[in-house]
């Protein structure tokens, strides 16, 4: 039987709610498939670690997390402690050292769930967007200069490589091909002049090893108005880190909410462990309160079976969520009354069911 060591990193805020019903999820799914175990690494980092400690992660986190074969990562960020470019830097590190360059957020809106586009529908909404994750705008070369003077200045650099975005490019490629066959380039080449030129190059010299695949560019402003406008036409969607980032959480809301937006940080060559978190953030508005929705976080660790091979145990996570939350199973972003923990005890009680079924 495969054993998988999953660290089980919740973060801050709501990440710590959404986290521990997740991992309830996991473990269910471990227990009823009965093909895999599971030895979970509590990885109690964040902000309430860096009131007892001073640090956010211990000096040796990328070490900690090297052996592991996949995190779980709930979400880190509590402004009124620390500024969020602070808190959010481990992250950062973690998907560059690991080189987790494929970060996948899928976008698909649940048959009745109701759109927040009127006249769209489930039959609309099925983008998969692939953020490349590993440099671009957020490289974090730069610095400010001439600090605190009336000539001060900040310089900060993206970095984008041939290299790079041609893997990206081609993993959305294979992508589109299990899909329906089109992708679509996200950039801003015509004011970007020397990095999303190398962009469009990549597109124009890879599309031809892919024939099965229509493609077509477009710039991240018109992306943004046809998200709304049309997004039946979109399949999958390559975006740098920048541009994949804001689209997604658009895509996220297309799709019923932050609430519902799962994702995967991959590094598809295995050398490094992945990781999975939902797209939301720490949610300090609401964080305490027992009523975040824990769909994206149980749906992140669908993607995470999915990459360890657990496919059938994935795809029952998958609609053990969908059931649960059409048979009213709904925290109050979704319109219901329901805690975070009952929404997560009702997706257990469909898993159940469902391996009764089968
Ligand atoms: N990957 C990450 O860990 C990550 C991502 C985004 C933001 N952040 C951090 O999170 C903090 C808050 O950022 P923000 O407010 O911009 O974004 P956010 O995603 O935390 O919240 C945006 C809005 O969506 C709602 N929301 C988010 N997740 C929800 C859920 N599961 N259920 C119900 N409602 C949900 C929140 O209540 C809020 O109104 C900041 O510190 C930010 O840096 C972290």
């Amino acid at each position: 039987m495969a054993k998988y060591r999953i660290g089980i990193y919740p973060g801050d805020g709501i990440g710590v709610d959404v986290t521990a019903e997740a991992v309830r999820v996991l473990q269910s799914a471990s227990q009823l498939d009965g093909q895999f175990s599971l030895d979970l690494v509590d990885l109690p980092w964040g902000c309430k670690y860096y009131q007892s400690t001073g640090k956010l992660v211990p000096d040796d986190f990328l070490e900690v997390l090297r052996p592991l074969d996949a995190i779980l990562l709930g979400a880190v960020g509590w402004p009124a402690l620390l500024p969020d470019h602070v808190t959010l830097s481990p992250l950062v590190r973690i998907r560059q050292a690991f080189d987790q360059y494929v970060c996948l957020r899928p976008a698909r809106l649940l048959p009745g769930l109701g759109c927040i586009l009127s006249g769209k529908s489930a039959k609309d909404i099925d983008i998969l967007v692939l953020r490349e994750n590993s440099e671009g705008e957020y490289v974090d070369q730069g610095g400010f200069f001439k600090r605190h003077t009336a000539d001060e200045f900040a310089l900060q650099t993206a970095l984008h490589t041939q290299r790079g975005i041609e893997r990206a490019l081609r993993y959305g490629f294979r992508l589109a091909q299990g899909r329906r066959h089109r992708l679509t380039m996200i950039t801003k080449s015509n004011a970007q002049r020397f990095a999303f030129v190398l962009w469009d190059e990549a597109l124009e010299r890879i599309a031809p090893e892919f024939p099965d695949v229509t493609y077509e560019r477009q710039h991240a402003d018109a992306a943004v108005m046809n998200f709304v406008r049309r997004p039946e036409s979109f399949d999958v969607v390559v975006a740098s880190n920048l541009f994949g980032d804001i689209l997604t959480d658009l895509g996220g809301l297309l799709a019923g909410g932050l609430g519902l937006a799962p994702s995967a940080n991959l590094n598809p060559e295995r050398k490094f462990p992945s990781m999975f978190e939902p797209v939301h953030g720490s949610a300090p508005d609401i964080a305490g309160q027992g009523i975040a929705n824990p769909a994206a976080a149980i749906l992140s660790v669908a993607m995470m079976l999915d990459h360890l091979g657990e496919r059938s145990s994935a795809e029952r996570i998958r609609r053990s969520v969908e059931r649960a939350i059409l048979a009213g199973a709904r925290t109050p972003d979704l319109g219901g009354k329901n805690t975070t923990e009952q929404v997560g005890a009702a997706v257990v009680a469909s898993l159940r069911d469902a391996v009764k079924e089968h």
